[in-house]
C-alpha cells in the first residue's frame, strides 16, 4: 500500500460512481488533519469526462476545505447529509427569467467548466465514521432529454454505495497510516543505530538512496539478464526497509569497538605513555651529574625514538614489516625504577595490537564486528512484516556476503545471495569507500572507488 494505491483507489471509486448515476464528473475529499490538528477535506480525486481529465489538476491539489457552512464539500462533512443542488436551469425560475445563472465556483472556473447541478454526499462507513465527501456533477440526460438533474433514485443509490466506498477508502488510509508508522518506527531506528556511532551517521540513508537507485536502474535495463529482472512497487519498499536497517545490529556491538579508530584505544596509549615517562624520570634519577650526560641523552632518545614507532603502529594504514619488527623488539625494553621493579616499555598483549597488520580492530573485535550481520538477521526477523515484506530479514542478513563464499556469516555463495543483496552490498561498500566522514581514512575519489568495486 502507498500513496499512489490509494489514489488509485480513490480514483477507480469515483469512475464507478459515474456510471452508476451516469454523470459527467465528480470529485472526492478525504479527511485528513492539517498541521494544526483540525479536521480538514483535502482534494484527492477528480474526474471529468467531458474535459477528459482523469486527476486533481496540479494546482488544485493544495485546496483543502473546513468542515463548515462556508463550502458544499465543509456542510456535506459538517452535517454528514446529502446535498442535492440541482434543478433545471433551462427552466424559467420563479421570477419567470430564462435561463438562470448559476454562480461558478473557483474550481469551475480554473477547469473551465460549468457546473450545472451537483449531487454531494458524505462518505461514512456502517459505524458512521466521516472518512470523506464525494461530489457528482452535471446528470447526464437519459433519453432525447436536454438536460437532467440528480433525482431521489440517484441520492439513495449514492447512499448505498458510499458505505462500501467509505470502507474502501477507510482500509486504504489505513493501511498507509500503518506505512507511515513503519516509515517513522525505521527512521527512529537508524537514528538510534547511527547515534552510537556518529562516525558513519548518514551511512544508511545514503546506502539506501543508492541501493534503490540501483533497483531503478535494472528496472530500466531492457536486455540482457537484468532485462528479465523488474521490482515492483512492493519489492522496491521492501528492498527500502532492508537497505535502511542493514545495519540495525550495530546496537548490540560494543561502543568503544564500533568506534575504535586506532589500533590502541585511547587509554591504552595513555597508560604506555606514562609509562614512558616514568622511564624517562628513572634514568634521570640513575644518569645524574655532568659524567653522564651524554649517556643521559643517548638513553632519552632512545626512549623518545621507541615511543615514536608505537605511535607510528598505532596508526590504522598497512603496517610496513619493518615497524612490525621494531615493535615486537620493544617488549625486550626494560628500565629498572626501583629496587627489584622493572618497567616495560611495550607489554605482549599491546605488542600484538600494534602488530595488526591493516585497520584498527584485533581478531576478536573484528569478529565482535562481524556479528553486527546476525543480530540484524535476528532483530529484524522479530518484526512481523507485513505481506510483500517478508524478504526485509534474509536481504539485511546477506549484506556482507560475497559471491565466492568468502563474506560473513554464514559464508554463502552466489546462488544464497538475493539480487537485491547485492545492490545493497554494492551500495554499502560504495559508500564505506568514498565516505568523506572517516578519521581513520581519507575518501577515495569516484573512479579510484569504482575501479575498486
Ligand atoms: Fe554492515
Ligand atoms: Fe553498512
Amino acid at each position: 500500500m502507498s500513496r499512489q494505491n490509494l489514489t488509485t483507489d480513490l480514483h477507480s471509486i469515483l469512475n464507478s460512481f459515474l456510471d452508476l448515476i451516469g454523470c459527467d464528473g465528480g470529485s472526492i475529499y478525504t479527511l485528513e488533519k492539517n498541521l494544526q490538528g483540525d479536521d480538514v477535506l483535502v482534494f484527492k480525486a477528480m474526474i471529468t469526462r467531458s474535459l477528459g481529465v482523469e486527476a486533481v489538476p496540479t494546482h488544485l491539489r493544495s485546496l483543502v476545505f473546513r468542515l463548515d457552512e462556508n463550502s458544499t464539500v465543509g456542510r456535506t462533512g459538517l452535517n454528514r447529509e446529502v446535498y442535492n443542488d440541482s434543478v433545471i436551469l433551462s427552466q424559467p425560475a420563479a421570477d419567470g427569467t430564462v435561463p438562470r445563472q448559476r454562480p461558478r465556483s473557483a474550481i469551475d472556473i480554473a477547469m473551465g467548466y460549468e457546473t450545472r447541478n451537483m449531487l454531494s454526499a458524505p462518505l461514512l462507513t456502517p459505524r458512521g465514521d466521516l472518512v470523506g465527501v464525494i461530489q457528482l456533477v452535471n446528470k447526464i440526460p437519459e433519453n432525447m432529454e436536454t438536460e437532467a438533474v440528480f433525482g431521489e433514485k440517484d441520492e439513495r443509490l449514492c447512499g448505498i454505495v458510499s458505505s462500501q466506498a467509505a470502507l474502501v477508502i477507510e482500509n486504504s488510509m489505513l493501511l498507509l497510516e500503518q506505512e507511515n508508522i513503519l516509515d517513522g518506527f525505521v527512521n527512529a531506528c537508524v537514528t538510534a543505530i547511527e547515534a552510537r556511532d556518529p562516525v558513519t551517521s548518514g551511512h544508511s540513508q545514503r546506502v539506501c538512496d543508492l541501493t534503490l537507485n540501483l533497483a531503478s536502474a535494472v528496472n530500466r535495463e531492457q536486455s540482457g539478464p537484468l532485462g528479465l529482472i523488474h521490482f515492483s512497487e512492493t519489492q522496491f519498499r521492501e528492498l527500502r526497509y532492508a537497505a535502511m536497517l542493514h545495519d540495525i545490529g550495530k546496537i548490540s556491538v560494543k561502543e568503544h569497538i564500533l568506534q575504535k579508530e586506532k589500533k590502541l584505544y585511547p587509554w591504552e596509549l595513555k597508560e604506555i605513555e606514562m609509562r614512558f615517562k616514568l622511564m624517562k624520570s628513572a634514568y634521570r634519577l640513575e644518569f645524574q651529574g655532568e659524567e653522564n650526560r651524554l649517556e643521559l641523552g643517548r638513553r632519552l632518545r632512545e626512549l623518545e625514538l621507541a615511543y615514536q614507532t608505537i605511535l607510528k603502529a598505532n596508526e590504522p594504514t598497512v603496517l610496513p614489516q619493518e615497524v612490525s619488527q621494531n615493535i615486537l623488539e620493544l617488549t625486550k625494553m626494560q628500565v629498572q625504577i626501583d629496587e627489584g621493579e622493572v618497567c616495560c616499555a611495550l607489554h605482549a598483549h599491546e605488542s600484538q595490537r600494534l602488530c595488526i597488520p591493516r585497520g584498527s580492530l584485533s581478531p576478536e573485535e573484528r569478529i565482535e564486528i562481524e556479528k553486527h550481520v546476525s543480530f540484524t538477521y535476528e532483530i529484524l526477523k522479530m518484526v512481523p512484516w507485513s505481506r510483500g515484506l517478508e524478504q526485509v530479514p534474509t536481504i539485511a542478513h546477506r549484506h556482507h556476503e560475497k559471491l565466492d563464499r568468502t563474506g560473513y556469516p554464514p559464508k554463502v555463495g552466489a546462488e544464497d545471495i538475493p539480487i537485491q543483496s547485492r545492490m545493497l552490498t554494492i551500495a554499502d561498500i560504495y559508500d564505506a569507500l568514498t565516505a568523506k566522514d572517516r578519521p581513520y581514512k581519507a575518501a577515495f575519489p569516484l573512479d579510484k572507488a569504482l575501479e575498486i568495486l
